[in-house]
């Protein structure tokens, strides 16, 4: 753990390795981001998207919030999508939850949260609609472990809900959307392998919105 003046000593060492590494690192960082990915995460400070995933800056676009979550009335990530898609071309949008996430551990107690009480509502009704799946599973950590899978399938439908994603998608094959959990015991990250396209066909029935009224 380091201090606050030592997170600026910090700051020189990366400065002074990057520099060793690449001397022209800094001056292409500053002319313009093309990331490939981008990443929605959780807040949780053990969750370092571009450590994890082991890319540089300028590599990923990030957008995070406790237990990540995408609601087509937050306008924070609804912009973040919006111009990750449209304007930095991303091939991959990536929802990536982590087992553990304290967000998800509070939306399963059935109780009155205060203020989180709006935000949470949004994984209650993720166990709503797996509430089957879930009320069968007995062990309560595996529970857990499935909820937090489960959030992060209907976190993805919801992106791929956005007519910016599916008419970018129709127009260039890209953006795929994957769906992961970070294991922060192992530090490993596992692909749900959600089967992008046909989630895509399949919610099109109802949410189709390629082409304009
Ligand atoms: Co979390």
């Amino acid at each position: 753990m380091s201090t606050y003046e030592e997170v600026f000593a910090n700051n020189l060492k990366w400065v002074a390795s990057k520099t060793k590494e690449d001397a022209d690192f800094f001056n292409r960082l500053a002319s313009e981001q093309n990331p490939d990915y981008l990443f929605i995460g959780c807040s949780d400070s053990r969750v370092p998207p571009n450590e994890i995933m082991g890319l540089d800056p300028g590599e990923i676009f990030v957008h995070r919030n406790i237990a990540n979550l995408v609601c087509s009335t937050d306008l924070n990530v609804m912009s973040v999508i919006n111009y990750g898609v449209r304007q930095l071309d991303v091939k991959h949008i990536i929802v990536c939850g982590h087992y553990g996430c304290g967000g998800v551990k509070a939306a399963m107690q059935p109780k009155d949260l205060g203020i989180l009480n709006g935000w949470l509502r949004n994984i209650r009704d993720v166990y709503r609609l797996h509430k089957d799946e879930l009320n069968a599973i007995t062990d309560e950590k595996s529970r857990y472990d499935r909820l937090v899978e489960l959030n992060v399938q209907e976190q993805c439908i919801n992106v791929i809900k956005l007519a910016s994603v599916q008419q970018e998608f129709e127009k260039t094959g890209y953006p795929i959307v994957h769906g992961w959990v970070f294991d922060m015991k192992t530090g490993l990250l596992k692909d749900l392998n959600l089967d992008f396209e046909k989630i895509l066909r399949g919610i099109q029935e109802i949410y189709n919105l390629t082409e304009k009224e």
